[in-house]
């Protein structure tokens, strides 16, 4: 198969879940208590649907975890659990997370190395900067975001020095181990590291991060990136921009795939997918709705009854600043056709909706999205993040993917048993293959 197929990943968060009725009689297929069994069953789940990869996101912090329900906040380390799933997995890509803002080098160059060789070649990092946690390593606040990113290139610097100070085994190199001696403004590494080379090469890099120091430390380093894209247009801008960035870096436009996240809400009717999709948005107020539709429509609302009508002459006069075009675009376009009521218009996926890009429909609709956005040059892939309720996992898994398949979008079957392999990344020239 060529390149013009898309790349796709499962998020392991259980994100599902918020939404879905709390009663334990009313559990679905995805719903178990054992995170590590749950993960264990979503990644088989996504390898039988013969997925690239599943993602892990990942905090040093517990505020994440406690906004979903307190059993699926179980903040399991990522890179262990992942080690987990590659002893009950074969083929699919286990892409975990690490902050370099908070861990030392050494340590991470050897766990991902590590994961690497329990998985044969399937380990896959999400190098983060991080937003919070500053408080459990010592930091009074969390280091300023040039900072963060200076010591993040400096960190993969030395990964790759230490990746490459032990060659894979057999490799033709004169000297096995090659001694890194890093001495810079954070880190001072003598190595070698202890763990070599994966005869597969070195893990696959993912980032995530897109403001102008983010998106130059992507184009650097990435084979990938998990990109928060609401609407069409935000993903062709920042997939033209990493494209030109890296090629900027002295690397190719198609080193870096754009993975954008895709918050998706999956029913067998477009009625039930938005009834879901507004059952996982019940627990945001009123005040933080007018917010959000403030941010969305540049125009504030608040002052009208939730019965009052909202037609196109209420906000299409003085339209201030808007979040995202897009949005604005489909809830104006929405307004003109239905002229709904203020309560109406505040269930709207465009207002609760979240940075990720959110469809919300059956599965035709949602496949139809991603064909448009994949053949605008919007994609390389995307992160599947299901919502609402495990019926949008089991339709994404059972029946989007195959579709994706059948229109020769998708692959039928594993061509490799590597990340590298199924993502097309050539392993480096200095590892035996
Ligand atoms: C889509 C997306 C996903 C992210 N996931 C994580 C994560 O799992 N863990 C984490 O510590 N930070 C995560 N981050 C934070 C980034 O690593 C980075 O610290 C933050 O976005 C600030 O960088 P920026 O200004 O370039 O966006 C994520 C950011 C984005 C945009």
């Amino acid at each position: 198969m060529g390149n013009a197929h898309l790349r796709i990943g499962l998020c392991l968060a259980p994100t599902w879940l918020k939404g879905q009725a709390e009663e334990s009689g009313n559990r679905g297929r995805f719903d178990l208590d054992d995170p590590i069994e749950l993960a264990i069953l979503l990644a088989k789940a996504a390898e039988d649907a013969k997925l690239d990869l599943v993602f892990k996101p990942d905090y040093l912090t517990d505020a994440h975890a406690r906004t979903v329900r307190k059993r699926q906040g179980v903040g399991v380390d990522p890179t262990l659990l992942m080690a987990a799933v590659a002893q009950a997995t074969q083929k699919i890509g286990l892409v975990t997370t690490a902050s370099t803002t908070f861990n030392p080098p050494y340590i991470i160059a050897r766990q991902m190395q590590s994961l690497n060789w329990i998985s044969r070649g399937r380990a896959g990092w999400n190098v983060v900067t991080s937003i919070e946690g500053a408080e459990n390593f010592g930091f009074d606040a969390m280091p300023s975001p040039e900072e963060r990113y200076r010591k993040a290139a400096e960190f993969l610097d030395v990964v790759h020095k230490l990746w490459r100070s032990a060659p894979a085994i057999g490799a033709r190199r004169e000297g096995a181990f090659v001694p890194v001696d890093h001495h810079g403004e954070f880190f001072k590494v003598k190595g070698p590291l202890n763990v070599p080379e994966h005869a597969e090469g070195s893990p696959v890099l993912f980032q995530a991060g897109a403001s102008e120091i983010g998106k130059d430390f992507a184009a650097s380093i990435a084979d990938a990136t998990f990109a928060a894209t609401p609407d069409k247009q935000v993903a062709i801008d920042l997939r033209a921009d990493l494209r030109r960035r890296a090629q900027v870096q002295g690397r190719r436009a198609d080193d870096v795939r754009i993975l954008p996240g895709i918050y998706m809400f999956l029913a067998e009717t477009r009625e039930e997918a938005f009834a879901m999709h507004e059952r996982a948005h019940a627990h945001l107020s009123q005040q933080m709705r007018f917010e959000a539709a403030k941010a969305v429509l540049g125009v504030d609302i608040s002052h009208m009854a939730m019965s009052d009508r909202v037609t196109l002459d209420v906000v299409g006069s003085s339209l201030g600043p808007v979040r995202s075009k897009t949005h604005a675009e489909l809830l104006r376009r929405y307004i003109e056709t239905t002229t709904p009521t203020v309560e109406q218009l505040l269930r709207r996926p465009e207002v609760v909706g979240s940075a990720h890009w959110v469809s919300v429909g059956t599965v035709s609709d949602v496949m139809n999205e991603i064909v448009e956005w994949f053949s605008d040059g919007a994609i390389d892939g995307f992160i599947a993040i299901p919502g609402g309720s495990s019926q949008s996992l089991s339709l994404f898994l059972d029946e989007l993917v195959p579709g994706l398949a059948a229109k020769g979008l998708f692959r039928h079957d594993y061509e490799t048993s590597t990340l590298r392999g199924h993502l097309g990344i050539p392993a480096q020239a200095d590892a035996v293959t």
